[in-house]
């Protein structure tokens, strides 16, 4: 009876103190032959957006926090990743804020000090905003927050031109939409492309390859800085190695930061076939561009000025489906930053049907 009761009492322990795990701490922290690279990752984080990009403090609260802090996106995992739930408890009064929110960093994304090891903190597939399901392997985790905030087909019915302002689109980071192939504002009748997810572990594979030779010592491309170009010994090195294996011929544009992959066609009616990510930004010029001569510009009234800032156009400004929706796919494109990389196909025909609902008279022989 008393070994029965010490046995039941060891077990009712066990289940309230967990045993604690482990952690060989000079594993990391040790000065000789340490296990992870903790001082070279923190090099290129050093140099990355994520550390240097300031805005934790000006996005913490009404749940921008999830995304933008170390502290609210941990809260976000650990309340179960459901940004419906967030954004009530965030829209709670008083409203919750973090007393000292700091950038996203290696907290983060890793949880070295309960794990004992630089496993990712999360790689659980993502639901984007439309509910389509993302999921690229280790790039869920950067899937997690850069995704688009606006589900577009559902807030159209809504839209008026009070509804804009220079802000009003996907949100700055729409990547995971873009790469699942969703996201954009798609025209009835129209055919797109969808899931192109062709790189394993996705964002991690492009994002934080190594370069190659003595540009694998620079802590501004790759790795931890999670750039794909960067400014070294005064000259924008882009970093090929993690396209190599499906493009072997992939090179640069001679003095620019741009990767040179020729698109099949020359989407952008300039008389050249360009690498893709110019023929993207010829497309996103006819809506806005230096000369002042853009669709946005010439609009009445106009939603960009000649100088090609958002120009603030009047509450009642006529504006039709076609204008909202253009505006949108143009911003997503623009805020995915990649040119194409991350999508090319439904990119350029968000693009084209855009550009045609602006004008019906648009050549679109070479849509995709
Ligand atoms: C798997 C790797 C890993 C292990 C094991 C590990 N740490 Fe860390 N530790 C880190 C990382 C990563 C950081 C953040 C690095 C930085 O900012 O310089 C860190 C930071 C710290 C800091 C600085 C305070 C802070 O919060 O930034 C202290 C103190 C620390 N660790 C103590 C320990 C102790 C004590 C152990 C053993 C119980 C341990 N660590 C085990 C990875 C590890
Ligand atoms: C906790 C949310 C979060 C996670 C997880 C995250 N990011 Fe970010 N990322 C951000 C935010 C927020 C910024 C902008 C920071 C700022 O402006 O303060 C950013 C900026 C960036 C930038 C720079 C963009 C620019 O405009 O120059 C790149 C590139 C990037 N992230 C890639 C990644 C990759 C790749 C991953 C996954 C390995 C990832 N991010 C994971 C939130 C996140
Ligand atoms: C935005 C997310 C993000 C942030 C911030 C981040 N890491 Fe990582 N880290 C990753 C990803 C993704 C990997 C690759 C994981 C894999 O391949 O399993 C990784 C891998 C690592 C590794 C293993 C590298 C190797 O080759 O074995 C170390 C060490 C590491 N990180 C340290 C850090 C440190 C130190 C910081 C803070 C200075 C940090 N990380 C910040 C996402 C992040
Ligand atoms: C779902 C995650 C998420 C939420 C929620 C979120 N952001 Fe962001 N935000 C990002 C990411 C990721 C970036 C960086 C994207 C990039 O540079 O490509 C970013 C970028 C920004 C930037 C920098 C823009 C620039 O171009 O420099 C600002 C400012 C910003 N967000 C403000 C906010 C505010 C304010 C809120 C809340 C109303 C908010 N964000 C909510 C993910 C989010
Ligand atoms: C096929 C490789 C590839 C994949 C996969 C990929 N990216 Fe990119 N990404 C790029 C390239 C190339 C650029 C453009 C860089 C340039 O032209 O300088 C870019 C640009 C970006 C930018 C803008 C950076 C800046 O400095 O303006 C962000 C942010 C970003 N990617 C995040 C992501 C996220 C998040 C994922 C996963 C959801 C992802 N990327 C997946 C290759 C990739
Ligand atoms: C795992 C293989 C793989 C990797 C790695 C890869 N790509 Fe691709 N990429 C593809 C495939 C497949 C296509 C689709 C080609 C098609 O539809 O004809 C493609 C298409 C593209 C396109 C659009 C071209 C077009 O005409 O549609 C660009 C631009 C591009 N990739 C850039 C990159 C860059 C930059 C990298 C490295 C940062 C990279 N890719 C890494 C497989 C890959």
């Amino acid at each position: 009876m008393k070994k029965v009761l010490v046995f039941a009492l060891v077990i009712a322990c066990s289940m309230v103190v967990p045993a604690a795990p482990t952690i060989d701490c000079m594993g990391c922290h040790g000065s000789t032959a340490p296990k992870y690279p903790i001082l070279g990752a923190k090099l290129g984080y050093e140099a990355s957006v994520h550390s240097i990009g300031g805005n934790a403090r000006y996005s913490n609260a009404g749940g921008c926090q999830r995304c933008h802090t170390n502290e609210g996106f941990i809260e976000y995992v650990i309340m179960g990743m459901d940004p419906v739930a967030y954004n009530d408890y965030a829209s709670r009064t008083p409203v919750p804020f973090i007393n000292y929110p700091s950038q996203p960093g290696c907290f983060t994304c890793h949880d070295p000090h309960s794990t004992g090891d630089m496993s990712l903190r999360t790689v659980k597939p993502v639901t984007l905003v439309d509910g389509t399901i993302y999921d690229g392997g280790k790039g869920n985790l950067c899937a997690s927050c850069h995704q688009s905030r606006t589900n577009i087909a559902k807030v159209m019915p809504t839209m008026t031109a009070k509804s804009l302002n220079a802000n009003w689109g996907a949100h700055h980071g729409p990547q995971a939409d873009v790469i699942a192939g969703t996201g954009g504002y798609q025209f009835a009748g129209k055919k797109y492309t969808a899931h192109t997810m062709m790189v394993n572990d996705s964002c991690v594979t492009c994002h934080m390859g190594q370069p190659d030779g003595r540009y694998g010592f620079s802590p501004k491309v790759g790795g931890h800085s999670f750039n794909m170009a960067g400014n070294v010994h005064e000259a924008e090195v882009i970093n090929m190695n993690a396209c190599l294996s499906c493009h072997p011929d992939v090179k640069q544009v001679v003095g620019t930061p741009l990767y040179a992959i020729k698109g099949k066609s020359d989407y952008d009616q300039n008389g050249k076939i360009e690498p893709i990510q110019q023929e993207v930004q010829g497309l996103l010029n006819k809506f806005v561009n230096k000369a002042g001569n853009g669709y946005f510009q010439k609009l009445k009234p106009p939603m960009y000025t000649t100088g090609g800032k958002w120009a603030g156009p009047p509450a009642d400004a006529p504006y039709k489906l076609e204008h909202f929706a253009a505006l949108y796919n143009y911003k997503l494109v623009l805020e995915d930053k990649s040119l194409g990389v991350h999508n090319a196909i439904y990119e350029i025909e968000l693009l084209y049907d855009s550009l045609q609902a602006l004008d019906p008279k648009f050549n679109v022989s070479v849509r995709p």
